[in-house]
This record gives structure tokens, C-alpha cells and sequence, in this order.
């Protein structure tokens, strides 16, 4: 089978990150299919940017997924469709399980049934929960203090189960906190609610939102605010390819974290925001929250290794000259 004419199916393809990895995609020559419910994602982005066949549907849709991969002939899919805000899921926990585990379940059901066999599944570096070491290796255990993260450890454990029982090859990326943009500001990452601080910083300097709260400046990092793992949206993009193809290269399911390797402190981000926007933007110092803990970096030295996987862009700078970019053109008037 060519490489280049695969047919990917991209469950979420609307959406922040699945936007980002079609056009990667695109641009190496694949067929790509989104299917995506656009709760959360983006049409305009899909018809004017992505130019890509857009079904609009659920995932927990038997009989259209049936159709879908009756129609089409899928090679692999990329699955991004999930509810992923932690607060909500706390709040609302049903929501979470029945959309991220027992709509996956369908889906792969479909696939089975299909003789669909590979897949890239977007996990998420909350499955971890409470860092015991860090950078956090892939081998670091798992123990979810959120629904949100417990719904995404659940879809790993029956991903090893169906891999072990069918014939399922799997790639499961476990993230830190994507950010950035296309850097021609095609693309970027619009949510509503917003609960990524990136974005919340740059929309205080745009004015749409009047400050930024920091949540505790009294933490054991050098400056006292929490320190992150931030992660460029293009670098997912090209770990998705590099995973794509080691499944269609035959490689057998494997799990790997993709972050940055660098953290970096919310006053930084900040600090690196008034530089590139040259903008004000107000602060305000909260108390801790409940949960936070100060260092969340990961390691990903295995995908480098395995994989073959080197981000590109990697500094603060970076993220957010290519963040300002997209959020300047989307939400000036
Ligand atoms: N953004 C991050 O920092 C981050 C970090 C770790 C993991 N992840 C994971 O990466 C994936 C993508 O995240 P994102 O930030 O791009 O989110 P997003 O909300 O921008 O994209 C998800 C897309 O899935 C669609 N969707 C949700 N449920 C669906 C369903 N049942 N059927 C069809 N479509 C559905 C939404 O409309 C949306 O377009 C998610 O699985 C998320 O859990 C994200």
C-alpha cells in the first residue's frame, strides 16, 4: 500500500489540534474524511482552509459510521473527538464517560467490524494525575484525579485489551497542554468556553477579556507560579504523521508522551505575551487552586527515539508569536 494515498478518517477533524494534524496530512498527500459533531468544532475552518469532505455526525453513531466505512475504503483512523475540559467533567462526569469511553467503544466496534486495524488516539498527560518525578516518562503511574483523565485512561486500557484480543494496531499519544498556531494564522485554537492560558492571555490583550488570573504565586518554582509543559500545535501535527506511518509501516501499538521537555512558569508565558503583543495586559494574583501542582513537564524521549519525532518549535517566543498571529486575525474586527 502507498504511503501517500492512504484514506485517514479523522474523528474531531474540526476541532484545535485534529485541524492542525488534517492539514499535516494534506500537505503529505493523504485522503482524509473528517468526522466530526461540531460541538466544538469549526465549519468555516474545514470549507475555507482544510477544503476536506466533512461529515457532520456523532461518533456514538453505529449506522453512519457503518456507512462511513462502507463508502469509503479507511486505511486508519485518527481519533480527537472527546469532551476534554476538567472542570466540567467534575461537574458533570456522566458526560465525559459516555462521550469519550463508551462513544470510542462504538467507534472502534465500527472499525472492527470493518477490518479497520489502525488507529492514532489523542490521550492526555492527565491520566497521570499527581506527578510522583518528573519529566514524566511513559512508565509513570497512572492514577487520574479528574473524570476527564479517568475517561481517557479507560480508552488506553481497552485499547490494550482490544489490541491483545483483535487484531488492533494502535498509536495512543499522551499530551501536555497543546498551544500555538499555524504559523501563517490559518489555523488556531478556538474555544468557547476558553480554558487554555494561552489563548486566555492573548484575548486580554486583544481586549476581550478584561485580565488573567494567576492562581498562586507562592509555589517552589523560581519565580512562585506553576510551571507547564507547553507544547506546539505544528509538533503534534508531525507526531501524528510519524505515528501514522510507523502503523502503516506494520509497527505494533505503543504508547508515547509528547510535550515540550521544557517547562514553562505562567509568568513567563505572560512575561513573553507583553513582549510579542506589544499590549497591555492586566493581572490578577489568586490564591492556589485546589489540585494544581507546580511542575507538570514530560518526558519524550521515547518518541524521539522511536519515532524519530523532533519539534520544531520549541520556544515561548514561538507558541506565541504564531498564537498572537491567529488570534489577531480571528477575533479583530
Ligand atoms: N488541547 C490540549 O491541550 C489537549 C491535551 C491533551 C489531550 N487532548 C486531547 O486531544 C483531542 C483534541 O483536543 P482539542 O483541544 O483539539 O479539542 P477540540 O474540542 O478543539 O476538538 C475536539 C473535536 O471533537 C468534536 N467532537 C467531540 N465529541 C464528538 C463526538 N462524539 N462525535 C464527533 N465529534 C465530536 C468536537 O466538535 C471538536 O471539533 C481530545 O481528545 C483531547 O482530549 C487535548
Amino acid at each position: 500500500m502507498s504511503q501517500t494515498k492512504a484514506k485517514i478518517l479523522v474523528t474531531g477533524g474540526a476541532g484545535y489540534i485534529g485541524s492542525h494534524v488534517v492539514w499535516a496530512l494534506l500537505k503529505e498527500g493523504y485522503e482524509v474524511i473528517i468526522l466530526d459533531n461540531l460541538i466544538y468544532g469549526h465549519r468555516d475552518l474545514v470549507e475555507n482552509i482544510l477544503k476536506v469532505e466533512l461529515v457532520v455526525g456523532d461518533i456514538g453513531d453505529r449506522s453512519l459510521l457503518d456507512n462511513l466505512f462502507t463508502q469509503y475504503s479507511i486505511d486508519a483512523v485518527m481519533h480527537f473527538a472527546a469532551f476534554a475540559y476538567v472542570g466540567e467533567s467534575i461537574k458533570y462526569p456522566h458526560k465525559y464517560y459516555r462521550n469519550n469511553i463508551a462513544h470510542t467503544l462504538i467507534l472502534l466496534e465500527a472499525m472492527r467490524n470493518a477490518s479497520v486495524n489502525k488507529l492514532v488516539f489523542s490521550s492526555t498527560c492527565a491520566t497521570y494525575g499527581v506527578a510522583q518525578s518528573v519529566p514524566i516518562t511513559e512508565d509513570h503511574p497512572q492514577k487520574p484525579i479528574n473524570p476527564y483523565g479517568a475517561s481517557k485512561l479507560m480508552v488506553e486500557r481497552i485499547l490494550e485489551d482490544f489490541s491483545r484480543a483483535y487484531d488492533l494496531n494502535y498509536v495512543c499519544f499522551r499530551y501536555f497542554n497543546a498551544a500555538g498556531a499555524h504559523p501563517d494564522g490559518l489555523l488556531g485554537e478556538d474555544h468557547t468556553p476558553e480554558p487554555h492560558l494561552i489563548p486566555l492571555v492573548l484575548l486580554t490583550a486583544l481586549g476581550k477579556r478584561e485580565f488573567i488570573s494567576i492562581f498562586g504565586t507562592d509555589y517552589p518554582t523560581p519565580d512562585g507560579t506553576c510551571i507547564r509543559d507547553y507544547l506546539h500545535v505544528m509538533d503534534i501535527a508531525q507526531a501524528h504523521l510519524l505515528g501514522l506511518e510507523y502503523l502503516l509501516d506494520n509497527g505494533t501499538s505503543d504508547i508515547f508522551n509528547l510535550g515540550n521537555g521544557n517547562g514553562f512558569s505562567i509568568q513567563q508565558v505572560i512575561d513573553t505575551a507583553l513582549k510579542v503583543t506589544k499590549k497591555p495586559i492586566l493581572v490578577k494574583e489568586s490564591d492556589r487552586r485546589l489540585g494544581d501542582p507546580p511542575i507538570l513537564v514530560g518526558s519524550s524521549e521515547k518518541a524521539r527515539k522511536i519515532l524519530g519525532w523532533q519539534p520544531q518549535y520549541t520556544t515561548l517566543e514561538d507558541i506565541l508569536t504564531h498564537a498572537w498571529h491567529w488570534h489577531k486575525n480571528r477575533h479583530q474586527t
